[in-house]
Parts: C-alpha cells; sequence; structure tokens
C-alpha cells in the first residue's frame, strides 16, 4: 500500500472543434458555471465547486481531453509526488500557474495521458447576486439545465489496464476499488482518492494508440436529479446512448450522452461510500451486473468508442500526432 498522496481530480483540459456549440452545452443544458475566460479558454465550474474550475474548454481539432488535473493532500505530498514521477522516468516538468492553479508538474501515464499534479489553488467564492447565504458553500444554487454539482471521474484508454493500475498505485497512491473481467483478462478497472468509488477508470485501447477516452462525468446529488436531468437532454434534443441505469461497479446510477464535440458525458448520482484503507479489488463479471445492475439492458456497442475517434484521427494529422503511437499513419 502506497501512501495516498493525492486528495482529488479537480479538472480536466477539454478540446473541441465546436468551441461556441460545445460552451452552450456545459453552461446551459449540463448546467456548469462559467467563472471565467483567458487566452481563449473557457473556465467553467459545477455549482457546488469550491474550486475556481473543474472543466477548461478549448478550441482543439477534436473532441478530447489534453490535461488531467489532481490536487495533492499538501505540499510534502506534492514534492513526494514529483520526486516518484521522476523516479519513474514518466515526469515531463513544471509549468506556470493557470487561472487559480498553482504552479504545477506535469507528466504522461504509461498510456499516454497528460496529468498534472499541484497543492497551490485559489477558492472560488460567489459575490452580488449569487453570493451564497449558506456558509459551506461557494455560491447559490440556482440551477440551469441539469445542474450538475461537480466533476465526478474520467475513464481513459489504457494499453495494458494491470501494468498502468500498479503504476497509478505504486507511483501516486491511487486505490484500485473494482474490475471487471472477461475471457480475454482485466476490460474495465477503477481507481479513488477520495471516498466514491472512483474518480478514474481505464478500459482497453486499440492497437497504436495512445492518450484517449472514453468520457468525462458529472457529479449530481440525488437518483432523481439524473432522471431529472435525462428528461433536460431529451428536450434539448440529445440523444440519451446509454442509460439511466445503475452500474454495479461503485452502485451509481447512470446515464450517458455526448456533447457537440462527439465527446462522451456521463451523469452519475448515488453510489456507496469506501474509507477501508486495505480495501482489496473486488473483481466481476458482466453476467453478474457489473455494467447493468438489474441485469436487463445490455451496453450498445457504441459506448466501446473513444475519443478522438478513429474516423476523426483519419481526419486530422494534429491529431494523430498526439494519439498514434508513432507519429505517421500506418
Ligand atoms: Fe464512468
Amino acid at each position: 500500500m502506497t501512501q495516498k498522496l493525492l486528495s482529488k481530480l479537480t479538472h480536466l483540459v477539454v478540446t473541441t472543434p465546436k468551441l461556441e456549440e460545445s460552451l452552450r452545452c456545459y453552461r446551459d443544458v449540463i448546467g456548469l458555471e462559467v467563472s471565467g475566460e483567458q487566452n481563449g479558454s473557457f473556465f467553467l465550474r459545477g455549482w457546488g465547486e469550491h474550486y475556481k474550475y473543474s472543466i477548461e474548454l478549448k478550441e482543439g481539432s477534436v473532441g478530447s481531453v489534453e490535461t488531467i488535473g489532481w490536487r495533492t493532500e499538501g505540499q510534502h505530498e506534492l514534492e513526494m509526488a514529483v520526486r516518484r514521477l521522476e523516479a519513474s522516468g514518466n515526469g515531463i516538468g513544471w509549468v506556470e500557474p493557470n487561472f487559480g492553479r498553482g504552479r504545477a508538474y506535469r507528466y504522461m501515464d504509461p498510456s499516454g495521458h497528460q496529468h498534472e499534479v499541484f497543492w497551490e489553488i485559489e477558492r472560488y467564492k460567489a459575490t452580488g447576486d449569487v453570493a451564497p447565504l449558506f456558509p459551506n458553500r461557494a455560491q447559490k444554487f440556482r440551477p440551469r439545465g441539469c445542474a450538475v454539482r461537480e466533476i465526478d471521474h474520467v475513464t481513459m484508454n489504457s494499453q495494458d489496464i494491470l501494468r498502468d493500475i500498479k503504476w497509478f498505485q505504486e507511483t501516486l497512491g491511487h486505490k484500485y476499488m473494482e474490475y471487471i473481467t472477461a475471457p480475454r483478462g482485466v476490460v474495465f478497472a477503477m481507481t479513488t482518492t477520495g471516498e466514491r468509488g472512483h474518480d478514474m477508470a481505464l478500459v482497453p485501447e486499440l492497437p497504436g494508440l495512445k492518450g484517449r477516452v472514453n468520457h468525462i462525468a458529472f457529479w449530481l446529488d440525488q437518483r432523481v436529479e439524473l432522471h431529472r436531468a435525462a428528461d433536460v437532454l431529451l428536450d434539448e434534443g440529445i440523444e440519451i446512448e446509454f442509460g439511466p441505469g445503475r452500474h454495479g461497479l461503485g452502485e451509481q446510477e447512470y446515464l450517458y450522452f455526448r456533447e457537440p464535440s462527439g465527446l462522451r458525458i456521463e451523469f452519475n448520482a448515488g453510489g456507496y461510500r469506501n474509507v477501508i484503507p486495505d480495501w482489496e479489488p473486488v473483481g466481476w463479471t458482466v453476467n453478474q451486473g457489473a455494467n447493468v445492475w438489474y441485469k436487463n439492458q445490455a451496453m450498445p456497442e457504441s459506448m466501446f468508442e473513444s475519443f478522438p475517434s478513429e474516423g476523426e484521427l483519419e481526419a486530422s494529422e494534429d491529431a494523430q500526432h498526439h494519439f498514434r503511437e508513432t507519429t505517421f499513419f500506418q
């Protein structure tokens, strides 16, 4: 068991080729608050979040996640994390503060996703009309669209799930919670830095690709809110790809849809809490209800599509450079 160094998944840098449409979706449909704009990026946060942003939305050639941000437990833990990342050979280097997030250390995980880890961060506190009356909140609850409360998790593609899980556990102390096995081996695994079932998950990657994600997820407090969100999405003309339903792993209620860039978004509600420090990861088979608790729905084939998709990669030389294992299209 490695010491816990990370406190939370804090932010994702998301790229979209349709900046205006994606911004409208994150703000008006998903219901995030825009806390500012800087150098062409929009910074957004859920109404319940205490930091200045959980999504940095910027223009890019494809819909994808460029960087995954984690806040450490403290300054000492940041220094330990950097030492371990440097020793692992996966360190990239320090980057300057960005919109309230202090100086951060960047690194690449073994499957080619860029992350950053930091301690210093500015808190968000609303003023004026949305200044909170409840002293423990960053702002008034003024729901818009699906009104998600906060960021929940990111699910990434991995060339070798067990290798990567071991790397995350040993390097940074991510806690390995649950996994799904199929005849060909482990096809899903999830880790957490907090009390929820997961804040990061891994699914298999296609040969020759790296750094892709399957989806990003936001949190709603209650299951009834997730079902209300389903109605909001349908009223907006947005197709629900899968759900609402309940996953076996994590026991969370889910639904999935796509934002205008094509990137898959999940909403979660409910689920267990787990603070057992010597938890042993739990294995499932699909027929035990791993994906679908009620065992009455099949996950659609489309859910295996990850981002950027193969079609987008064929269309974009720029994206090939980032997401192919070689820079030459094979
Ligand atoms: Fe998920």
